[in-house]
């Protein structure tokens, strides 16, 4: 019989802190769209005892997709998603935001919910900026939650003309995210299954120091000082939270979005952090 399966997409840092908590005893399969990162991470991992095996996987592209999770299945039963694969305003266009944060997700969410364990568990990075973005109306939030994902990218909301930016975009496609998970959820559940999104702050990682270096860098250094906890966050304190969404602790939990995010979305609101 072989391992249980971890398929962990995305080998950035917010990905390997949450792989290194809950992947002792599992065979963990890391898809990148560089594939040198997920060797890298590989490395990383399996030199501290894990059992990691890097494969490249473009997460806007579906064929990729069902491809990585056949390689996972390769090894026993998919027993877990960890997806923290994605891209950020200052590094994507309007294009490629929508279709790896948004599509991708929720391409990935609906085939890994067609074969994942009884009992198995997932989580998805979404983020505070679809928190932060106005409210969209009941009827676009259930467009974005149940349309097809192929279907999805040719919804009027999402259409280029309606996209006024890159960061627009990405916010929309985290409010996807976090929209997707709650249908997904009913499905998983039907697998006895459950699945989840984490919505970080600002944590440093390579994609977070792109944002710093980018045309909205002081947006986000203003942003990190003037929260509550008055500094940016780092990877291991978003795995804390998906270590408690994916173990027995977390088995009440399904369907939900977590902000861990410093209270920035509660300054952004209520606080210093209000626009004027
Ligand atoms: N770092 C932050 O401040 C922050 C805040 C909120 C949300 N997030 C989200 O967390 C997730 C992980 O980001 P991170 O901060 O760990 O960044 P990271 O740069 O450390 O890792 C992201 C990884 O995703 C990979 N990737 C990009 N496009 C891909 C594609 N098409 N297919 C497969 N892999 C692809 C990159 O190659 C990289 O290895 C992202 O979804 C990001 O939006 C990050």
């Amino acid at each position: 019989m072989g391992k249980d399966v971890i398929l962990w997409a995305g080998a950035g840092q917010i990905g390997m802190a949450v792989a290194r908590r809950i992947g002792t005893g599992k065979k963990i399969v890391v898809g990148d769209k560089k594939l040198e990162n997920a060797e890298s991470v590989a490395k990383l991992m399996n030199e501290a005892g894990f059992d990691v095996k890097p494969v490249q996987m473009d997460l806007s592209d579906k064929a990729s997709i069902l491809n990585f999770i056949e390689t996972g299945q390769e090894y026993g039963k998919v027993s877990m998603l960890i997806n923290a694969a994605g891209v950020s305003p200052s590094q994507a266009s309007i294009e490629t935001i929508l279709k790896v944060d948004l599509y991708g997700t929720a391409v990935l969410l609906e085939e890994v919910g067609k074969i994942i364990k009884d009992g198995g568990t997932g989580v998805t990075i979404s983020s505070q900026s679809g928190h932060r973005m106005p409210q969209l109306s009941a009827s676009e939030d259930e467009l974005l939650a149940c349309t097809p994902p192929e279907e999805l990218l040719s919804l009027k909301i999402l259409r280029p003309e309606n996209i006024k930016d890159t960061l627009h975009a990405y916010q929309m496609a985290k409010r996807c995210n976090e929209k997707r998970v709650m249908y997904e959820a009913v499905r998983w559940g039907e697998k006895g299954a459950r699945i989840n999104s984490i919505s970080p702050g600002i944590i440093v990682t390579p994609l977070a120091l792109d944002e710093f270096n980018g045309p909205r860098g002081d947006f986000y250094k203003n942003m990190f000082a003037k929260c509550p906890a008055g500094r940016p966050g780092t990877a291991d304190e978003v795995a804390n939270v998906a270590e408690l969404l994916m173990s027995e602790k977390g088995a009440f939990i399904t369907g939900t979005d977590f902000l861990c995010d410093g209270g920035a979305t509660a300054s952004y609101f209520y606080g210093p952090l209000k626009p004027v």
